[in-house]
């Protein structure tokens, strides 16, 4: 039989596979790499060349590639159910990790609504709380309210709340209009402000829209601590505290999507525990399956659940997806929370955290970079890079230079940022600041 190579698979895929987030054609200039395994950090090709997963596959990985306890885990799943529909019936796996992430919120989010990406918990938070509304007598709270350069998945709802013009204007028609209130992005601080600074300047513009429109606003959508997608736009927790306080004021719903920065990456297992707060609402996917299934999951509270259940079929919550549920990823959600118990991963991560921000030092204070900051498993700065038509393509040469040196990683514009699995010892934390360290060099010089 013919053994594939790496350029079969590549030729192959792009003739046949649409890949996502990619203009095509810049598969002409930028390699496309065809993974054939991986293990803990690392992906390898068909060639067995490999590269430091910087990014964890999209910020889905927590525990490494093919980590033997969620594969041992899953391997027993498989034999005993692998799906069945959710409603009418229920099972273990379902059961076990909605009892456990109530428990992980001291059960002020007791109830768990499950389907499978990101975007689809964000289209569930948004509905439940229109129609908690609705069911409550206060049908004209409809509108909803995003932050400057929030980015919240790319369904048609999720979209809506949505601030990144490249990936919006194109469906600009098709969305319902949102508010739009200014980022808390820290980097904003002006001469002698400090990021509480900030915080409560961004907090003044959600003070006067509730002052004028609370009554017609059903929820605000925030990423706590980091908006991600827009850059690694960090934020002090004193935003949600008085984020909360406001929608307590008001009667807003608070939806916290912690898609991306719940499961520890922030340094606690959800990010508004560094503000002391709960929200009405929390999106959690990614990382909740250890980055092996899709499995998305929205919290929420004992009175938004109260507020569906009735004799009357249309107050209840309609929705679903034929996946909710799915008993393998929840088996997988399960073995991923049983290694943060077992492995005290958030005080490991504090170690890990400060070794690589700790090697990273020399872009810390380079001349080119600036804004070097941090939450957590999460690291970035922004390349300062002058002339217009390099800065255009940075990502993309940056990404391509990473590549020849056995790393992933994929910059948002000019924002390198770094998000690894939870796994990495001393010599994969120097190994992979020593990479990027290098292929910063590289970048910069042209
Ligand atoms: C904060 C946030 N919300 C929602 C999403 C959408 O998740 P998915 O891509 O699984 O639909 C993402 C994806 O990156 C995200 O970062």
């Amino acid at each position: 039989m013919k053994q594939e190579t790496s350029s079969d698979w590549v030729a192959r895929s792009l003739k046949s596979v649409w890949h996502p987030c990619t203009q095509m054609q810049h598969h002409e200039q930028v390699p496309l790499i065809a993974v054939s395994r991986a293990q803990g950090p690392w992906l390898y090709d068909h060639q067995g060349r490999r590269y430091l997963d910087g990014i964890s596959s999209w910020w889905v990985n927590l525990f490494g590639h093919a980590n033997p306890r969620i594969n041992a885990a899953l391997k027993d799943q498989l034999d005993k159910l692998e799906h069945a529909m959710l409603a009418g019936f229920t099972h273990e796996p379902v059961v076990e990790l909605s009892e456990q992430l109530a428990a992980l919120t001291g059960h002020a989010l007791g109830h768990a609504f499950y389907a499978s990406d990101g975007a689809s918990a964000v289209e569930i938070a948004l509905k439940m709380s229109f129609h908690y509304w609705r069911n409550s007598g206060r049908a004209d709270k409809q509108e909803f309210v995003c932050l400057q350069g929030s980015y919240h998945g790319e369904t048609v709802g999720a979209l809506a709340v949505t601030d990144v013009a490249l990936f919006k204007d194109a469906y600009g028609p098709l969305l319902r209009a949102s508010h739009v209130v200014a980022s808390p992005d820290a980097r904003g601080a002006t001469e002698g402000e400090t990021e509480q600074d900030v915080a409560r300047r961004a907090i003044q513009e959600v003070e006067q829209l509730f002052e004028e429109r609370g009554n017609k606003i059903a929820a605000i959508i925030v990423e706590p601590l980091v908006q991600c997608a827009t850059g690694m736009a960090m934020h002090s927790p004193l935003y949600l505290k008085l984020l909360r306080e406001l929608c307590d004021k008001h009667q807003v719903h608070l939806i916290l999507d912690e898609i991306a920065v719940g499961c520890g990456r922030t340094g606690t297992f959800f990010a508004c525990e560094q503000a002391a707060i709960w929200p009405d609402f929390v999106c959690l996917s990614k990382g909740i399956s250890g980055g092996y299934l899709p499995l998305s999951l929205v919290l929420t509270t004992g009175q938004v659940y109260q507020g569906f259940y009735s004799q009357d079929v249309t107050r209840g919550f309609l929705h679903s997806h034929s996946y909710t549920g799915n008993a393998l990823a929840c088996r997988a959600a399960l073995a991923t929370l049983q290694i943060f118990r077992e492995d005290d991963v958030l005080a490991r991560n504090r170690d890990r955290a400060a070794k690589l921000a700790q090697a990273l030092a020399p872009l810390a204070g380079h001349e080119r970079t600036r804004h070097f900051r941090q939450r957590g498993m999460i690291l970035a700065f922004d390349a300062i890079e002058p002339d217009p038509e390099r800065a255009a393509t940075f990502s993309r040469r940056f990404f391509s230079s990473a590549v020849e040196n056995e790393l992933l990683l994929r910059p948002i514009g000019r924002t390198v940022y770094l998000m690894p699995p939870y796994v990495l010892n001393d010599d994969e934390i120097e190994g992979l600041a020593a990479r990027t360290i290098r292929v910063f060099e590289s970048v910069i010089a042209g």
